[in-house]
């Protein structure tokens, strides 16, 4: 069992201070647009992933005017005790567990696995592959402390090669022998890295499609494929072969920086031929599908956080989300709405549930 006890913020985003004790299981916290609701949920995101959901950029969630923030948080991880702080000060981040730092804020992430929904989800759908890797990366790296480590080390000197392919369009030179070293140290970790991909997806899949299917209200078949370079390739090949476009381009072509899922209805992309409707159950299904997969993985229930839940859902897909909550398939939960009346009325038939209400207020969380 994973639940936070409390929560402290100084100077995050527009907090100046606050301080919140929690449920065990779900804690709402209501308020008007703008008074701080998202910003308590990325607080607890930010314990998780030492992060912002929204702002990549740290010093932008110090509140305005001010030269530090800090979050802290009591957690309850199989009945042990945890306690965390993030700081950020002078440019510099710092994790304390137990008060012990955290040297490689990597071997941090999954240690409170978490899952967040969030209105912009739908991006996951719209942009390009990148967010669609970060989020089976992210699923990955919460279950497999070296998939983290592979995935930065390849980025890293994936770096180095295309300056390499920068210089070589400037000087007309190029170093062989490190270019090789290069495409060699590409060729390990772009293997571990899809082989791992494929692992997770392999299971990840069949429980997604189970969700949708829950959850939509239609009879339409659902899929999604995981293309790669490194489907049918070896990369160091592919590196040696590409060299001249790779020359021409200035960076690299071939690669699981490439690498696409197609997200799919009836064999059509889901973001140009799905409803609104069946896009909010794809990208709901994911998320319930990532909630399994870290729940299996970990053997513990993530932290749920769904922020605005009624812009998200309509009345079925909220029913089933609600049903998963009474039948305690959820741990600890956390939401966010405009309107007190709408999320009690919501929970009233759940008498077995713990719910506390919390009221923000312009950086201000009091308990109802
Ligand atoms: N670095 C910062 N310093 C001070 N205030 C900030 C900072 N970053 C964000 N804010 C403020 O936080 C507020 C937004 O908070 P948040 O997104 O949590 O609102 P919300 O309650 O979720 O609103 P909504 O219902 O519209 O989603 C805004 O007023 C914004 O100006
Ligand atoms: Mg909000």
């Amino acid at each position: 069992m994973l639940y936070i006890k409390n929560v402290r913020f100084q100077q995050f985003k527009n907090y100046e201070q606050a301080q919140i004790n929690l449920c065990e299981q779900v804690n709402c916290f209501v308020g008007k647009n703008g008074a701080g609701k998202t910003n308590v949920l990325d607080a607890i995101y930010y314990l998780s992933f030492t992060k912002s959901f929204f702002n990549t950029l740290d010093y932008q969630n110090i509140k305005h005017g001010k030269d530090y923030f800090s979050l802290q948080a009591n957690y309850v991880k199989n009945s042990l005790e945890e306690h965390a702080l993030l700081s950020y000060l002078k440019g510099k981040k710092t994790l304390k567990i137990n008060n012990n730092d955290v040297k490689k804020f990597a071997e941090h992430i999954g240690d409170y696995p978490l899952v967040m929904i969030a209105p912009n989800d739908l991006l996951l759908l719209h942009e390009g592959s990148a967010e669609r890797r970060k989020f089976m990366d992210g699923i990955i790296a919460q279950t497999d402390k070296f998939y983290l480590n592979d995935l930065l080390a390849y980025n890293r000197i994936l770096e180095q090669r295309n300056k390499q392919l920068k210089l070589f369009a400037e000087n007309n030179y190029l170093d062989d022998t490190l270019l090789d070293t290069y495409n060699k140290q590409l060729t390990d970790y772009g293997n571990k890295v899809h082989q791992k991909r494929l692992a997770f997806l392999q299971q990840f899949i069949p429980v997604f499609t189970q969700y949708y299917e829950k959850i939509s209200t239609s009879q339409e078949q659902v899929s999604i494929a995981y293309e790669s370079d490194l489907a049918n390739n070896d990369l160091r090949t592919l590196l040696n072969q590409y060299l001249s476009s790779d020359i021409a381009a200035q960076r690299t072509n071939k690669g699981i920086h490439k690498d696409e899922l197609d997200f799919k209805i009836n064999n059509f992309a889901v973001k140009k031929f799905g409803s609104q409707g069946q896009q909010k159950s794809f990208i709901i299904a994911l998320k319930l599908a990532q909630y399994e997969y870290l729940k299996q993985h970990n053997n513990i229930k993530p932290l749920l956080l769904l922020d605005d839940i009624f812009e998200k859902l309509d009345q079925q897909r909220l029913n089933t989300l609600l049903q998963m909550i009474a039948q305690e398939e959820f741990g600890q939960i956390f939401i966010t709405d405009t309107h007190l009346n709408r999320l009690k009325e919501v929970f009233e038939g759940m008498p077995a549930v713990a719910i506390n209400y919390y009221l923000v207020e312009q950086g201000n969380i009091s308990k109802i």
